[in-house]
């Protein structure tokens, strides 16, 4: 996947770094050349030698001293893209304002390729104004964030300031460098709100526009995907998107399965009725004939057709709740998908008809990531990042 393509891994002075060596190994693994730089802290951290042993080159480990007079210069020219994993508070400092004082920030500094940082902390520091002070303006920048995550922290702790893993990272890069790396890979999204007829002219229907399935086909079908997005909405036009316009639960269903059935990947982003009225009037109902009386019936789950196949493919759900998300953790459980996105569809900027979502991700083990409010195609964005890593670790 990442074949020859030039890679600085830099690593600054955080315990996160030795999670920085496995980072080196995965990217070796893909095919790509490493090099690494590191600040004088993160070698209190990790080894040298642990690097220059993973990426066959010692480490930058100092702006003087080295065999080049312009280590880090040299480093910038050569990188495709660099990647500061772990980022510490006083790297993303330096990074926001352009001080150039150790080999890691002065690389950075001298680079014109993408840069990606993947930062770790506690969460009071990340947290602090100036932090995210910070990281906004490198986000306003250009440069890429990946994270940080919620988990255990070191010393025990537990919160928001945990580096990603590094798939997730790796996927980032990819990205950044504009791989395809979901070429090849079959995918079905569902998108819209169905529509259950009472009548020729009426319908039970939700408020689901379809962009948030749209943002998440076209995403993958720009990495290489080939996309069968079943839905109720107005579609993306790509040359990697089949559409198959449907419009109830069964119609979605039927389409849904058989697309499922030789697909790896399958997402859920469609808001589908559970129950649909169960007679249909032939004719229009006319007022003249008084109040009608409107019996329903359950809808097939089209979710629960896909999570139950044999060797069915990888499955992400979306919950939309209302309040509290805590229940999605449950639900993500009691549906069996491996990833689960919830959204509270009754907050500002979120949920039906915007442009933007904040979403928590529930994975299968039930750990939780809130992710702050972004728009739709970020969303979508991330997602991929986190299943394509999931595939990526699950292969090794
Ligand atoms: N879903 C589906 N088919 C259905 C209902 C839901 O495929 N008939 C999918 C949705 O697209 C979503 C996930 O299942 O990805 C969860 O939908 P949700 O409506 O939150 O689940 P329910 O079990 O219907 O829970 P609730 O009672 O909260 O509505």
């Amino acid at each position: 996947m990442l074949e020859q393509r030039r890679i600085v891994v830099a690593v600054t002075g955080g315990v996160a770094a030795f999670k920085a060596a496995y980072l080196v190994r995965r990217l070796i693994e893909q095919g790509a050349e490493v090099r690494t730089v590191m600040t004088q802290t993160a070698t209190q951290f990790i080894g040298p030698a642990t690097l220059a042993a993973l990426s066959g080159h010692a480490p930058v480990t100092s702006l003087f001293g080295d065999d080049s007079v312009s280590p880090h210069t040299e480093l910038a020219q050569w990188a495709e893209v660099i990647v500061v994993a772990p980022a510490t508070t006083a790297t993303i400092a330096r990074l926001a304002h352009g001080i150039s004082e150790d080999a890691v920030s002065a690389t950075v500094v001298a680079a014109r390729c993408p840069v990606i940082i993947a930062p770790a902390m506690h969460t009071e520091m990340w947290e602090y104004p100036a932090t995210q002070r910070n990281v906004a303006q490198l986000a306003a920048d250009g440069v890429i964030i990946a994270g940080p995550t919620e988990g255990v922290l070191a010393g025990g702790d537990s919160g928001a300031g945990r580096m990603v893993e590094p798939e997730e990272i790796v996927a980032a890069v990819s990205r950044a460098l504009g791989v395809r790396d979901l070429d090849g890979v079959s995918v079905v999204v569902t998108a819209g709100g169905t529509r259950e007829p009472i009548d020729p002219v009426r319908y039970v229907g939700n408020r689901s526009s379809g962009k948030m399935g749209n943002a998440i086909a076209l995403d993958a079908a720009r990495r290489g995907a080939m996309v069968t997005l079943v839905t109720t909405a107005p579609a993306p036009t790509h040359p990697n998107i089949a559409v198959l316009e449907v419009e109830t639960a069964q119609q979605m269903a039927e389409a849904t399965w058989e697309a499922a059935a030789t697909a790896q990947v399958a997402v859920f982003a469609a808001a589908v009725a559970d129950f649909r009225p169960s007679d249909v009037s032939a004719g229009k109902i006319r007022r003249a004939e008084g109040l009608p009386t409107v019996t329903f019936e359950p809808t097939p789950d089209v979710l629960k057709g896909v999570v139950e196949m044999p060797d069915g493919p990888f499955v992400v759900g979306f919950a939309a709740e209302v309040g509290s998300v805590d229940a999605a953790v449950d639900k993500a459980q009691r549906k069996g998908v491996d990833l689960l996105i919830a959204n509270d569809v009754a907050k500002a900027g979120s949920g039906f008809g915007t442009d933007t979502n904040e979403v928590t991700l529930v994975r299968s083990d039930g750990s939780t990531e809130s992710w702050e409010l972004m728009s739709k195609a970020a969303v979508a964005r991330r997602l991929w990042d986190v299943v394509v890593a999931q595939r990526l670790a699950g292969a090794s």
